[in-house]
């Protein structure tokens, strides 16, 4: 199990040079839970993700880890606490699987002391779990873009962090990986304890698989709190500028969200309809 950490944000602003994007954000990010951030495009999910990684600066408030602002703390212990899956990671050019996902192993390593068995049961692991063992030789430039989704989650698995951000861990990925890669990380948070926290862009699997939602709106925090109480059509409307219907997920009880648009819907005589309340 992993040591629980306590990971918040207090009137958190960054972004970069003179322009502010994640604008006095509190989170309070439940410890060994499922938060998801959910937001519009260019809302600031990534950069407030990129901001509690240290890879983009604070330019007010704080992001505090067990009580300490993370710039007070040592580069590769922050690493081996917490580790971040961007949305785009770069990979070095020709790297076969088996090595990048080594590399998630590197805060893990001490100096002048190289790789261990106990490394080599963690990136076995995490290829395993994330179904691309058969793929540790093979290069990553040659893979599918939902084959290489995995092989990046597979790396920040091997990383064994007690937390975990993983921004939008579902691109790319067709409806059964997605669903395979949640399960994965719902397990994985149920075995070991891991904190995570997730950018998704699917709000009906956020509402599924969230302990815990945090929703943004230009750059600011406007609901926080268990699926069942944030997930509404007026915050869907909000957040999305989308009007929809919100009824219980028949498989798993949680928000539905069925977005009406000009087309489709029942009961509307003219795509330009305007009445669509009920
Ligand atoms: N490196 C950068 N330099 C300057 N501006 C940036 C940079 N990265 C992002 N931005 C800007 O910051 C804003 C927020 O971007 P961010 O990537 O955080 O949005 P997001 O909510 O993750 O969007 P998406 O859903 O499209 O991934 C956008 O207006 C974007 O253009
Ligand atoms: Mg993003």
């Amino acid at each position: 199990m992993t040591a629980l950490h306590t990971l918040r944000t207090d009137a958190l602003v960054s972004g970069y040079g003179r322009t502010t994007i994640v604008d006095d954000i509190d989170l309070e990010i439940p410890s060994g839970r499922i938060s998801v951030i959910v937001g519009a495009n260019a809302c600031g999910k990534s950069t407030l993700l990129k901001t509690i990684s240290r890879l983009v600066p604070v330019q007010g408030g704080a992001v505090v880890l067990d009580g300490k602002s993370i710039d007070q703390i040592p580069t590769k212990e922050l690493a081996r606490t917490l580790g971040l899956l961007p949305q785009q990671p770069i990979a070095p050019e020709g790297i076969v699987v088996a090595d990048l996902v080594g590399r998630g192993r590197h805060p893990h390593q001490k100096l002048f002391r190289s790789w261990t068995q106990e490394d080599d049961r963690a990136v076995t692991e995490a290829l395993r779990a994330t179904g691309v063992l058969e793929l540790a030789d093979r290069a990553i430039d040659e893979l599918s873009g939902g084959q290489r989704q995995r092989v990046w989650i597979a790396m920040a698995l091997a990383q064994e962090t007690d937390i975990l951000l993983l921004d939008e861990p579902t691109t790319f990925l067709d409806v059964s990986h997605q669903i395979e890669v949640l399960d994965l990380l719902t397990d994985f948070n149920a075995s070991r304890g891991t904190t995570i926290v997730m950018v998704l862009h699917d709000i009906n699997l956020a509402a599924r698989y969230a302990d815990h939602l945090f929703a943004l709106k230009h750059g600011r925090l406007v609901a926080s709190g268990a699926p069942v109480d944030v997930v509404t059509s007026a915050l869907v409307r909000e957040v999305f500028d989308l009007d929809s219907q919100v009824m219980p997920d028949p498989v798993s009880g949680t928000p539905l969200v069925l977005p009406r648009g000009r087309h489709h819907v029942l009961g509307a005589t003219d795509a330009s309809t305007d009445s669509r309340d009920s």
